[in-house]
């Protein structure tokens, strides 16, 4: 395991601690906006025994809106970070989802097994080539018809969160920063056959819609 990869692993681990208080602060009731937006746009073929998975799920709050939206679904929440892993596990409504320890980059699932996939606010902190893979990994376990649904932020209007938000991008590191800012649905086309692009209501966040075939 590279070094920076186990850094990245500790940073989430302390950051769990404090990830869904910051969370609240950051985006407020926009949190469930972004959250309620991206359940509602996933639109899977089976209407029974939906089977979700949610990459990078930190403290789970996305696969849990997933399992109270399709009751008798699989849900996996999936993450390299125990102490993300751990908060999730701590929540009341734990035992409606699966999680699962792995690294996006190497899903540990077989091929085609998910109807729906998504990662929210996640895959740009994945460093290029890792967030390429991540996106192969996806496309690996999501089955023909089914959907993989990402998740970002969309640059914000405010001027504090700006400054927030270019923080956060330059902890990306410039060449990735500059790829989110200027590549814009490059990434996605360049791996999935079929990609659209849509907002949420309050245009905070962006959300691509990818299938494989
Ligand atoms: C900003 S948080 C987003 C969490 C969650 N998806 C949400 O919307 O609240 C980013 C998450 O990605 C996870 N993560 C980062 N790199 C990862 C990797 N290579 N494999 C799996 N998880 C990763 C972190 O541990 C963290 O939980």
């Amino acid at each position: 395991m590279s070094t920076l990869r186990r850094s990245r692993q500790k940073f989430y681990n302390v950051f769990s601690y404090c990830y869904d208080f910051f969370i609240t602060l950051h985006s407020g009731h926009y949190r469930n906006e972004t959250r309620n937006f991206l359940v509602d746009s996933a639109q899977p073929v089976r209407t029974k025994q939906v089977r979700v998975l949610d990459v990078c799920c930190g403290t789970g709050s996305v696969a849990l809106a997933f399992a109270d939206k399709y009751v008798d679904a699989l849900t996996v929440g999936c993450d390299f970070s125990t102490g993300m892993l751990h908060k999730a596990a701590l929540k009341d409504t734990a035992h409606k989802i699966l999680l699962v320890h792995g690294d996006a980059a190497c899903l540990p699932f077989g091929e085609d097994c998910f109807d729906i996939v998504c990662c929210s606010h996640a895959l740009y902190e994945l460093k290029g080539q890792a967030r390429t893979a991540a996106l192969q990994e996806m496309k690996r376990v999501v089955t023909p018809r089914g959907q993989v649904l990402v998740m970002e932020h969309e640059v914000p209007q405010n001027y504090l969160v700006k400054i927030m938000f270019y923080i956060r991008m330059l902890m990306m590191g410039p060449t990735d920063a500059r790829e989110f800012l200027e590549q814009g649905l490059t990434p996605f086309r360049n791996i999935f056959n079929d990609v659209t692009l849509s907002h949420s209501p309050s245009g905070k966040s962006k959300l691509v819609i990818c299938r494989k075939s």
